[in-house]
């Protein structure tokens, strides 16, 4: 088996020279450089590129506080949204059976919340809640975001009186700022156990920190596995200089040059919906750090072959504004093979004794050359196989090409200014202290 990803350019080959891929990406090299200086735009958010060496030390603490979480209960809530929920939630969804909530083993359910304000998820997740022994893990980086926050009130308040207070306090962990932030102070006065999110590291880059490493932990996951492997893609993309094989740099270059051809928007493709929440990390790493200053590539998903029956037409034959990254996954866990039918009623025998994953694969490929033929443009990425090793090396390799990305890009990768509009907005709307007059032009506005 292959030892790492890789990256395949072959099927963008009509629309961007490989000459030319090398070119931007050896022009790249300075970028490469700026990250390992600390010398570019947002350089005081570089924590997260040594991440895989540098959180070895808490490893055990994160698995003995996660094996306390499983003793005491069989449920974990995670509380977060954006990068203190997404990357837990994506390795989550990529690396557990497809139907653990139904699994009658008494394997450890992981919930999240805090990921939206809804009114009936939340209330659904508390009807659930009324009957399992649960703990939970409240993230949140400065520890006042709203919409955790008003999550863990509810949670807080509903595990306090299932439980008691002091019980309670056992079985809530915070991963938050070292001193800051209203969780920290809520951790302080209640006494919970806390996790640190180092202040260089910003949300989208924190999965390889407790805030993904502990719900992973909690989940089952082999956590050591998941941080050897981005420790692996760290040795050979962070300080390699040889653009023809640095995978960062490539697709970094690649997504770049066909952007400048006039394709705004890139879709990522996942062949399994093991990978729909790891597009969604996707989506958040690239266009939180794109997004700014009237510039970026639009992050879209799509499950294929779920999607070539709905979003598969617009990609063959609509706008031409989009090329693909399509994730090719080589081998599967498990095995499923067609069976054969003796009458052949349903004219499926010539597909009788092939595995699932050798039609999926025919799948893949036959997309891929269908979509070259409608004029998109194609990258993949092969991962040899969806286990913790894999996706830790895939995490590395997305955070270090998105930062490079938005270098080329000319943007600060590192910040998201323009999350604060609607919280402003919000704030205004609720009558939150200080907001007052701002909240009357709304009002005015919205009449
Ligand atoms: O990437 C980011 O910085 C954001 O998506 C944050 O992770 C998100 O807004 C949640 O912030 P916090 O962890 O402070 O609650």
């Amino acid at each position: 088996m292959e030892k790492h990803i890789s990256i395949d350019l072959k099927n963008s080959a009509d629309f961007i020279s490989w000459e030319e891929v090398i070119a931007l990406a050896l022009q790249s090299v300075r970028h490469l450089d700026a990250l390992n200086s600390g010398t570019g735009a947002g350089n005081d958010f570089l924590g997260w590129l040594s991440l895989p060496e540098d959180i070895q030390v808490q490893l055990d603490e994160i698995k003995k506080r996660a094996r306390h979480l499983r003793s005491v209960s069989d449920t974990t809530v995670v509380i977060g949204i954006g990068g203190s929920y997404l990357g837990s939630r994506a390795v989550t969804e990529a690396l557990s059976h497809s139907f653990a909530p139904l699994l009658k083993s008494s394997q450890h359910q992981m919930l999240f919340a805090g990921q939206n304000i809804c009114e009936d998820y939340i209330s659904d997740l508390t009807d659930i809640l009324d009957d399992r022994n649960y703990s939970v893990i409240v993230i949140s980086k400065s520890g006042t975001t709203t919409e955790p926050a008003i999550a863990f009130r509810i949670i807080k308040d509903h595990l306090e009186r299932k439980v008691g207070k002091a019980k309670a306090a056992d079985r809530i962990i915070a991963v938050t700022d070292s001193s800051r932030g209203a969780l920290r102070s809520l951790a302080e006065l209640n006494g919970y156990e806390t996790f640190v999110i180092p202040d260089d590291v910003g949300g989208r880059y924190s999965v390889l920190s407790p805030v993904g490493l502990l719900p992973l932990a909690v989940a089952g996951m082999d956590i050591r596995k998941l941080v050897k492997g981005a420790r692996d893609m760290e040795l050979i993309t962070r300080k390699n200089r040889n653009a023809e094989n640095n995978p960062a740099l490539l697709y970094a270059a690649a997504r770049n040059l066909l952007l400048q051809t006039g394709r705004s928007v890139e879709v990522l493709v996942g062949f399994t919906p093991k990978l729909r929440y790891f597009s969604e990390w996707w989506k958040q790493l690239y266009g939180e750090s794109e997004g700014k200053d009237g510039k970026g590539i639009f992050p879209a998903s799509v499950e294929f072959t779920t999607d070539l029956h709905s979003l598969g037409q617009y990609i063959q034959e609509g706008q031409r504004i989009l090329f693909e990254t399509i994730l090719l996954v080589n081998e599967t866990e498990k095995k499923v093979t067609i069976p054969s039918e003796k009458d052949d009623s349903d004219q499926l025998n010539y597909l009788a004794c092939k595995r699932l994953s050798e039609v999926n694969r025919s799948a893949g490929e036959g997309t891929i050359l269908a979509h070259n033929d409608g004029n998109v443009p194609v990258m993949r990425i092969n991962i040899p196989l969806l286990n913790e090793y894999y996706v830790g090396q895939l995490i590395y390799f997305f955070e270090i090409a998105c930062a490079l990305s938005g270098y080329i890009l000319d943007v600060n990768p590192f910040d998201q200014p323009g999350v604060e509009a609607y919280k402003k907005n919000m704030f205004a709307l609720l009558n939150k202290p200080g907001f007052e007059e701002e909240g009357k032009k709304l009002r005015a506005r919205l009449k």
